[in-house]
């Protein structure tokens, strides 16, 4: 797909999260089949005002490839600066307007989803990032539905008037903050509306929620978020399964050099070995561009020991342990305890 003049190698994003979404666990997802990442959401003004290294810190690095940038904020002179300046220094392929973070703390200074229930600021935001970059770097936003379709499709239809080259939508409201089902509907209704890319987003958890989606708003793109929490294999069982119509299997994925992850070896300890691997590679990344002590990586390691036997018991551990060094050993240490090595 493209957005804008930028050609991507497929459709499948990783989702910004806040926390998440740092380099190494971004590349970790390229690695395993993620076409496009994106940065955690950054404020316009602190990179504007306060110390542009400090924010910056880590944001990119070549290998990355095709990535964008997501930008909060709510005046479009800031959103320009901040825009410009990430544009100069790190040619990001896009860089994205977030639209729909439902947290009080950034719905108090009036922005995320509270800039959806102004639409004319909305425009405005769009207009002048795309004005001014539009040309050379794609402009794009993520939205939530709003209390009504036609609403939503409103707001969807400014976004795209005012200059975007894509949308992301994320079917829920900001009232339903993660709760509650993400709702296909509305984000088919706008793909329908629409002639720039949108892309679909919101509880796509496995393969089949992946190709249902796909088909059902047929959206040019699908954005995962949580499901890729401690989990960025989920990027090459879903490119697989859209390719194929099938679930990786054992063999054929060993054949393929590609881990297995079905249910049955999930049993057998090769679904944990391959989390801990995963672990392991995402270690080297943090600690490869230096960003092992910006992150809480005790958070980090329980994802990646979801859905494990014994994880409660691991999580226990993770906790009662005092630094990153101390974390790193341990999961190396369950991780030989496992009668398959890798
Ligand atoms: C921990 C966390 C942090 C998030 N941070 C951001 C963010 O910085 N920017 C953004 O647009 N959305 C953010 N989101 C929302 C996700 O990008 C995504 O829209 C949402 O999780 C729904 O997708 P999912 O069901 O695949 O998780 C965040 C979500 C989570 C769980």
């Amino acid at each position: 797909m493209k957005i804008g003049s930028t050609r991507l190698s497929g459709n499948l994003f990783l989702a910004p999260m806040a926390d998440v979404t740092n380099l190494a666990f971004r590349l970790l997802c390229k690695e395993h089949g993620a076409d496009f990442t994106c940065t955690e959401m950054i404020n316009a003004d602190a990179l504007v005002n306060e110390n542009r290294k400090s924010v910056l810190k880590g944001l990119s690095c070549p290998e990355e490839g095709a990535f964008g940038v997501q930008l909060v904020g709510n005046k479009p002179e800031t959103l320009r600066d901040a825009a410009l300046f990430v544009e100069e220094e790190y040619r990001p392929a896009l860089i994205d307007v977030n639209l729909g973070c439902p947290v009080r703390r950034i719905r108090a200074t009036g922005c995320g989803s509270a800039l959806l229930e102004q639409p004319e600021r909305v425009y405005e935001i769009i207009k002048e990032l795309s004005d001014c970059l539009g040309e050379r770097t794609p402009i794009s936003a993520k939205i939530r539905l709003l209390g009504s379709e036609k609403k939503t499709l409103e707001i969807a239809r400014l976004v795209e008037k005012a200059g975007a080259s894509a949308l992301t939508v994320h079917g829920r409201t900001a009232a339903q903050m993660y709760s509650g089902k993400s709702n296909p509907g509305p984000i088919k209704a706008i793909k329908e509306e629409l002639s720039i890319p949108v892309i679909a987003n919101g509880d796509i958890k496995e393969e089949k929620s992946a190709a249902e989606i796909l088909e059902f708003t047929g959206c040019d793109g699908l954005m995962i978020g949580r499901a890729a929490m401690g989990n960025p294999f989920i990027f090459r069982r879903i490119r697989h399964y859209l390719k194929t119509g099938e679930e990786l299997q054992t063999g054929e994925a060993r054949e393929k050099g590609e881990e297995p992850d079905t249910r049955e070896e999930l049993q057998a300890g090769d679904f944990r070995n391959r989390q801990f691997r995963d672990f392991e590679a995402y270690v080297g990344l943090l600690k490869k561009y230096d960003l092992l002590d910006s992150i809480n990586l005790r958070i980090h390691a329980q994802w990646f020991t979801k859905g494990m036997q014994g994880s409660r018991q691991i999580r226990e551990r993770i906790n009662n342990l005092k630094d990153s060094e101390s974390i790193i050993e341990l999961m190396k240490a369950l991780s030989e305890d496992s009668h398959i090595k890798f």
